[in-house]
């Protein structure tokens, strides 16, 4: 199928010998958005790096589109990732921020240009162009941070807690505009958070995980309303 990403039996170890990662299977059609809900430590960043091509798995296989990532590097894979705190580029102004991954790939200008500005109508941030990434606020970051990942046309967009940084209020005020921009994409979206309100507002699916382990799969309903054992109930506070 067209773009579905596919972890076979992926398996990772680190250094000291302690399993990371363990039998992960997972298929996420095109369009899915799968938070990656967990607690701290349980190997949620682990498994975007993986994805990402920054680690590689001991065993098992990623696919993407019907091929196996394994031997690819990150920059070939075209997935766009969003970290906590944006990783903005502060000495660029607000285009050259969005225009950045464009130029590494060479693009020509002209094409640069329609494309920054197909990203800034998508984000509501014209009339910014010029603006300076320490004169924005959090939200307007937020979305520089979001049209800088996607403006390459990745086949699959990851967020490691891209709000974790911010307030309570602003938080949740964030949350539904990142998650309104994103859902108007057929992309295959990743989010991960250690929050259950956030997993439940930004993903269709929801893997929960625990030290290193898929404990439960389902839609934010199925979760709530069927939670498998003690464990996720304690988690999720039910
Ligand atoms: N490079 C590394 N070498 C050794 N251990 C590592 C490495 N990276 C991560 N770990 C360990 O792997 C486990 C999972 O880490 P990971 O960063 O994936 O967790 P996480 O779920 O993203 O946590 P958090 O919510 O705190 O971000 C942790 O116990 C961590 O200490
Ligand atoms: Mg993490």
């Amino acid at each position: 199928m067209e773009n579905e990403l596919v972890l076979e039996q992926i398996n990772k170890k680190f250094d000291d010998g302690s399993l990371i990662l363990k039998d992960i299977n997972l298929r996420l059609q095109r369009g899915t958005k799968l938070s990656v809900l967990g607690p701290s430590g349980s190997g949620k960043t682990t498994l975007l790096r993986l994805i990402a091509g920054l680690e590689t798995p001991d065993s098992g296989t990623i696919f993407f589109d019907g091929q196996p990532m394994n031997d690819c590097p990150p920059h070939k894979r075209n997935f766009g990732m969003m970290f906590q705190e944006f990783a903005l580029f502060p000495h660029l102004n607000v285009v050259d921020n969005i225009a950045f991954g464009l130029k590494m790939k060479g693009m020509d200008k002209a094409k640069i240009e329609s494309r920054v500005k197909e990203m800034l109508l998508m984000t509501g941030l014209e009339g910014f162009e010029k603006r300076h990434i320490d004169d924005l606020s959090g939200g307007e970051r937020q979305r520089v941070a979001l049209a800088r990942t996607l403006a390459p046309q990745p086949g699959l967009l990851m967020l490691d807690e891209p709000l974790s940084s911010l307030d309570r209020v602003l938080r949740k005020r964030l949350l539904i505009e990142l998650t309104g921009i994103i859902s108007t994409l057929n992309i295959t979206t990743i989010f991960v958070t250690h929050d259950h309100e956030e997993a439940f507002a930004a993903g269709n699916m929801v893997i929960i995980m625990n030290q290193g382990k898929i404990e439960q799969k389902g839609t934010p309903d199925e979760l709530i309303r069927t939670p498998k054992n003690q464990w996720i109930k304690d988690f999720l506070g039910l």
